[in-house]
């Protein structure tokens, strides 16, 4: 995978940490998938084969890990928001003893920055042996489970050199809205907006964030300079927000931190909460911006320093961040650059090694 590159794609430059550079470089990648994914005719480009293994398939099958996952996880509300079609997301180191009951037409998808993760090739194998067909979403071309699967996408986002995840991320949510996107076309699914202007506002959006440093570095100070413990709720696809938030925290600030669905809380996890115990509330989403704000508010009883970050038009005067407006399904894309920010601040004060946290290595090669 040279091809491609320039030297400034490889080098830190300026920036202190290459996570730093990475999460800036998000706006940059989504202009790049959108220019990647659409013709001059301004219609969706994705291989015929693809939107037709799609449109053929009465039951899609994602499999990924740690961030892919929660990439799957957003994915999932695309696929079946926009096009109707069923899907199912899998830890893939999980899949092989807990293989469901397979559809008649299934089509697996693999979401890897990578292409070589370990445990999601194995489920690679095991399915390729049933005779099923697969489709990767990943970084890097000619990796292996780009050669050993039927289709190939790929995210555009230059290389990712920190552990922690960032543009690979969201560039996997722009890649799988537009797979949701044409296979909802080719359906015969109207959609009631347009996906690449979306994109386009999403990125301006990005770019936004990105230059509001200073805050999030004031939030993570306000939230997260000494806590030992720290909680991302959310509902809907803020729920998987959260989750991706929650790991992005933990693997470089080593603070432990859990993401939970908002009405999960009651049903034991509200037992941790303490004083002064920091609570990320993610309020993107108008169906259950009330009750998410009910959560809050359990919590906020029990002591917990809450921090709300919410999207435009759904802002409160209790909230410490708001996002300008997106696209209510493509929020996810918007919402975890806060997240990513807050935690890459909290790790730097916490004077963390940012872009080689201990114990992991950027692609996991063993099952
Ligand atoms: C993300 O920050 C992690 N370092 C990790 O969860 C990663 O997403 C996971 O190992 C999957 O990697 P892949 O996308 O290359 O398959």
């Amino acid at each position: 995978y040279t091809a491609e590159l320039d030297a400034s794609d490889i080098e830190k430059g300026t920036y202190p940490h290459y996570m730093l550079k990475e999460i800036d470089e998000q706006p940059l990648v989504m202009r790049k998938i959108i220019q990647q994914y659409q013709g001059a005719d301004n219609e969706l480009h994705v291989d015929e084969d693809i939107v037709k293994a799609m449109n053929d398939s009465d039951r899609v099958y994602i499999i990924a890990c740690g961030t892919s996952y929660h990439a799957g996880l957003v994915g999932k509300q695309f696929i079946e928001t926009w096009a109707k079609v069923p899907v199912e997301v899998h830890v893939a180191s999980e899949f092989s003893y807990n293989m469901p009951l397979l559809s008649e037409k299934p089509l697996f998808i693999f979401i890897s920055q990578s292409g070589e993760t370990a445990d999601s090739r194995a489920v690679l194998v095991q399915i390729k042996e049933l005779g099923h067909k697969a489709l990767t979403i990943t970084n890097v071309p000619g990796s292996t489970l780009s050669r050993e699967s039927d289709y190939t996408l790929l995210l555009h986002a230059g290389p990712e050199i920190a552990v922690a995840s960032t543009k690979a991320y969201t560039a996997q949510l722009a890649v799988l809205s537009i797979l949701a996107a044409v296979t909802a076309q080719a359906r015969g699914i109207k959609l009631d907006f347009d996906l690449m202007q979306e994109l386009a506002i999403v990125a301006n959006t990005m770019e936004v964030l990105c230059d509001d440093k200073e805050e999030m570095e004031s939030i993570a100070l306000q939230f997260l300079a000494t806590t030992r413990n720290a909680f991302f709720i959310g509902r809907s696809v803020d729920y998987y927000v959260g989750l991706e938030g929650s790991l992005k925290l933990k693997e470089i600030s080593y603070i432990q931190a859990e993401g939970f669905a908002g009405g999960e809380l009651k049903h034991g996890t509200i037992a941790l909460i303490e004083n002064n115990t920091p609570v990320i509330a993610l309020a993107t989403q108008e169906h259950v911006n009330l009750s998410i704000r009910g959560n809050v508010k359990e919590v906020v009883a029990r002591g917990a320093n809450p921090c709300i970050i919410s999207m435009k038009g759904l802002e409160t005067e209790e909230d410490r961040y708001v996002i300008p407006k997106v696209h209510e399904t493509l929020a996810p894309l918007a919402a975890v650059i806060p997240l990513q920010l807050i935690s890459y601040y909290a790790a730097l004060h916490r004077d963390c090694d940012v872009d080689k946290p201990r114990n992991l290595a950027k692609s996991v090669t063993v099952e």
